[in-house]
């Protein structure tokens, strides 16, 4: 009788170097060259090194990416001391509690449930006229510019999300400059005292939002985050929800609307379909998520062994799933690494089981209306720096331009 095909943990990976994740990307809508042994390999599991030597078993698999995602034996709870951290920047960070996204179930549901009334299909599709609004009113300000270029960033990509957020939540937008460099620092941030000064000063900003609302201020936007006052009495619980909502509301938007148009100018011939077929827009926007991957390692804790396919991952090891690969996966996409704006295949790009992105309805809705409008409205778009040297953000954060010079 032959023994079942069980690898054991520490040998599976047989680079003689090993591979170490995450890379900085050196093209911004590609996973980083660095990665390329593990996708010679082809193994759906690979072990991995992260910043400080230790290794984890990074996902590229799509199945096994589904499968462990929906296993209840893959922990996301980020306050156990053993939970993985694979950016050298958060060392001496204090770890503490995550609400939501750093929970697992049935705490995880129970806020769940609580929250997913206001992002349902129906929710998001009454907001699509007031982005469009939106969209329309900051394409306005762009084009009377006499010089006819700008940062998309700073001009589209962020307010865009940023102020559809803020609308979503009753947050008073006049605050964003602030609230968008908090988020800044805590997302890509250095060490202790720039990433907990960050989080505290974003906690103390909607604790006092909460108690400015509560005291029956006037003027203040309405939305959300006064009927989760009702729906969270807890106040560390109910400032730190509205903190993540606040943060992955705006700025994994507005990576994709500038790396989605970086990527649609740097694919003449995709933009050449992309503007022809308005219909085609949602499909295109579901290729630019699985394309560009940018929230790209999400990271889990094994609390059990678990058999998946030929390996075992062993209670206490790290699993990092990397959507950039698993998006590329070989098994399931004919040519992974072309732009097909009509292809309209499945993808990780908003996770996968539990924690599936709770604003992708949203996010969605953005992506089609912000960059459908851009390329309408602006038929001459047009890097304003050649592509290779546009940098790309570090790779230990949500993949993205820090900023995206254009000209019309
Ligand atoms: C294109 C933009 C976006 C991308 C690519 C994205 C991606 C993701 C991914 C991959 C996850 C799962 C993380 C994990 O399993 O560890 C996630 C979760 C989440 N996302 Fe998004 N997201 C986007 C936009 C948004 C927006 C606009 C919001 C609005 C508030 C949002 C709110 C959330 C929340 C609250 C969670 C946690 C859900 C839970 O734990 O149950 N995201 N997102």
């Amino acid at each position: 009788m032959t023994e079942s095909p069980v690898i054991e943990t520490r040998s599976a990976s047989p680079a003689e170097t090993p591979v170490v994740f995450p890379q900085d990307r050196t093209c911004p809508y590609a996973p980083p060259p660095g990665y390329d042994p593990v996708r010679q390999e082809g193994r759906p599991l690979t072990r991995v090194e992260i910043y400080d030597g230790t290794e984890v078993w990074l996902v590229t698999g799509l199945a096994e990416a589904r499968a462990l995602l929906a296993d209840q034996r893959l922990s996301s709870a980020r306050e156990r001391p053993d939970f993985p951290v694979f950016q050298k920047r958060l060392e001496g960070v204090e770890r503490r509690r995550v609400e939501l996204l750093g929970l697992d179930d049935p705490e995880h549901n129970a806020q769940r449930r609580k929250l997913i009334p206001g992002f349902t299909m129906k929710r998001t599709a009454a907001l699509r006229p007031a982005i469009q609004e939106t969209v329309d009113r900051l394409l306005d300000t762009m084009e009377a510019r006499p010089e006819a270029k700008a940062d998309l960033v700073e001009a589209f990509a962020l307010p865009v999300p940023s102020m559809v957020i803020c609308a979503l939540l009753g947050v008073p937008y006049e605050d964003h400059e602030f609230f968008e460099e908090k988020s800044r620092m805590l997302l890509r941030g250095h060490g202790r005292e720039e990433i907990e000064g960050a989080r505290d000063a974003l906690d103390a900003y909607i604790g006092d939002l909460v108690e400015r609302k509560q005291a029956g201020e006037e003027g203040l936007p309405v939305g959300l985050l006064d009927d989760m006052i009702e729906a969270f009495p807890n106040r560390e619980e109910l400032v730190n929800l509205a903190e993540i909502l606040l943060i992955a509301g705006h700025e994994t938007t507005a990576n994709m609307i500038a790396l989605g148009t970086y990527t649609l100018l740097e694919h003449p011939e995709q933009l050449a379909r992309f503007r022809a077929d308005p219909e085609g827009v949602p499909a295109a926007c579901e290729e630019l998520l699985r394309f560009l991957s940018i929230a790209d390692g999400m990271t889990r804790l094994a609390t059990e062994d678990i058999e998946v396919g030929e390996v075992t991952v062993r209670a206490g090891d790290a699993v990092v799933l990397a959507t950039s690969l698993i998006n590329r996966d070989p098994a399931v996409y004919g040519t992974p690494d072309e732009l097909d704006v009509a292809r309209g295949e499945r993808h990780l790009a908003f996770g996968f089981g539990i924690h599936q992105c709770l604003g992708q309805n949203l996010a969605r809705a953005e992506m089609e209306i912000a960059l459908s409008t851009l390329f309408r409205r602006l038929p001459g778009l047009r890097l304003g720096a050649p592509a290779d040297e546009i940098p790309c953000k570090p790779g230990d954060t949500i993949q993205g331009l820090p900023e995206l010079p254009v000209a019309w």
